[in-house]
């Protein structure tokens, strides 16, 4: 594996090794590990990267939307361990940094005394791979800030990532492994050839770990020699009978052939067949259960997003209300919430369900324009201390509903509902 990888564990081992012996003088409260991230990959491997590293053990660990670059003045070293999203964009929670970043002068914020390094995540299939790690790098330098090493980039689509988590996972950070799980149930929710959408349960057995509303399962396709995982927003809680539930869409490809995940997991794979996967934590979308209301938006396969969350919801006697936008293309094709989500959980009196089509002769729509016309349960999840949580396709439905909230409510307080982590977005 994985050039970047093997020489990203050299630079650490000449570094801690050698070189830091001769920087004992390093104050452990002066040293920060940062990160940013969307789906818990780079957060979880800044805590394992801190709690395996007796020098960053007592730093000071903390989410990028926490800091500011003047707060960087405390410092004396700095790790940034940073993902990229959107299109070469900051995660969510990196995105006030960036903001913040772009804005500061060096004339105002002088850095020279900080040693920094980032370690960034991306994946070689985006055009922008690892934007965001390679503009904190540069912004950090142009403010006096002084790189250790080279900018480290590790590549999901080589399994890059992953790697450097398994090294760190030894004793006080476990780092989930890949299981068995057993097919036993599929079924295609939506009718007609076109877009086929199934849900597929698997079945963890009992000692299996538990997960929450907002955890993926990262699939490993048996269908090919690679190991290469592909993410699947987990659609059930726990206590659902140590059922994994997934709603997969079968992708088709530009040539006609099927995705290589979705073609085996909806296709191929035959029920008592054994999947390779793992829990995949995702702190990003893990919404605080306070009984306030809540407002669940999705479209298409983010169905499965929704439906753990309002399953949890339904599981801790929640009783503020539940605002459901949900689309799909044709009310005769693809009608199929009440087909994955239980009667009591659709019908429960704190629950108002929109559903919308974006093929409807009549009213065509998006959940965009959907929530554009929900103006008063918007208004109640602000007002109210509630949370927004958004699942399903980036371009389109993701894009879409982002914008529309900016448009609705001013660009700082959707940014201030992000970084309070009350607008959570699973979206890819
Ligand atoms: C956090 C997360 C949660 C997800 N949850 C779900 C879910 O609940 N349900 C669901 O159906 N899917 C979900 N997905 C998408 C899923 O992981 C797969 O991407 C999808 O099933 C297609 O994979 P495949 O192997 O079948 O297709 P592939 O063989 O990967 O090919 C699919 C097509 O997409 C193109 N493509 C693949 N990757 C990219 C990329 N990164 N950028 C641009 N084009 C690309 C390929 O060129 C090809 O045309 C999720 C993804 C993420 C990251
Ligand atoms: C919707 C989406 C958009 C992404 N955009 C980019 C991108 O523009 N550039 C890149 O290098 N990686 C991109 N990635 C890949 C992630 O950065 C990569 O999978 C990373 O390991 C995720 O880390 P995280 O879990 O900490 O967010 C994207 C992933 C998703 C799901």
């Amino acid at each position: 594996m994985v050039a970047a990888y093997s020489l990203w564990v050299g630079y650490l081992f000449w570094k801690h090794k050698g070189k830091h012996l001769l920087r004992q003088h390093t104050q452990e409260s002066k040293i920060l590990i940062a990160w940013a991230s969307q789906t818990g990959t780079a957060q979880a491997l800044a805590e394992a990267y801190a709690a395996n590293h007796s020098e960053f053990k007592h730093g000071v660990l903390m989410q990028l939307s926490a800091i500011s670059p003047e707060r960087l003045k405390e410092f004396e070293r700095a790790l940034f361990v940073v993902s990229t999203y959107g299109h070469g964009e900051p995660p969510d929670n990196g995105r006030s940094f960036f903001k913040a970043l772009n804005r500061t002068r060096r004339n105002e914020t002088e850095l020279s005394h900080l040693e920094y390094e980032v370690v960034a995540l991306g994946d070689s299939k985006y055009p922008h791979f690892c934007a965001f790690g390679e503009h904190i790098d540069k912004r950090l330098n142009a403010l006096g800030a002084s790189p250790v090493a080279p900018l480290v980039k590790l590549d999901h689509s080589k399994g890059e990532e992953t790697a450097a988590l398994a090294q760190y996972s030894s004793a006080s950070v476990a780092v989930p492994a890949y299981e068995d799980f057993t097919l036993i149930r599929r079924r295609q929710l939506n009718s007609g050839p076109r877009h086929p959408l199934f849900e597929i349960d698997l079945y963890a057995g009992h000692n299996a770990q538990q997960w929450q509303a907002g955890d993926i399962l990262d699939v490993l396709p048996m269908n090919t020699s690679e190991e290469i995982a592909r993410s699947y927003t987990i659609a059930s809680v726990s206590s659902e009978s140590h059922i994994i539930k997934l709603i997969v869409r079968l992708a088709i490809k530009e040539d006609g052939s099927q995705g290589l995940a979705s073609g085996w997991l909806t296709q191929q794979l035959k029920i008592n067949d054994t999947v390779k996967a793992k829990l995949h934590v995702n702190p990003a979308c893990h919404l605080t259960l306070n009984n306030k209301p809540l407002l669940l938006i999705a479209a298409g396969s983010g169905l499965a997003g929704i439906r753990a969350q309002w399953m949890q919801a339904a599981e801790q006697q929640h009783t503020a209300p539940v605002y459901v936008l949900f689309g799909e293309r044709t009310r005769e094709l693809d009608d199929i919430l009440s087909e994955v989500i239980p009667a009591q959980a659709l019908n429960a009196a704190n629950v108002t369900v929109k559903r919308v089509f974006s093929r409807c002769p009549d009213h065509p729509m998006y959940v965009q324009q959907a929530l554009q016309q929900s103006k008063d349960a918007l208004r109640d999840v602000v007002n109210n201390d509630g949370q927004i949580y958004v699942c399903g396709s980036y371009d389109g439905m993701g894009e879409g509903v982002h914008h529309t909230l900016i448009r609705m409510l001013g660009e700082e307080q959707v940014q201030q509902l992000t970084d309070s982590h009350r607008y959570h977005r699973d979206v890819y």
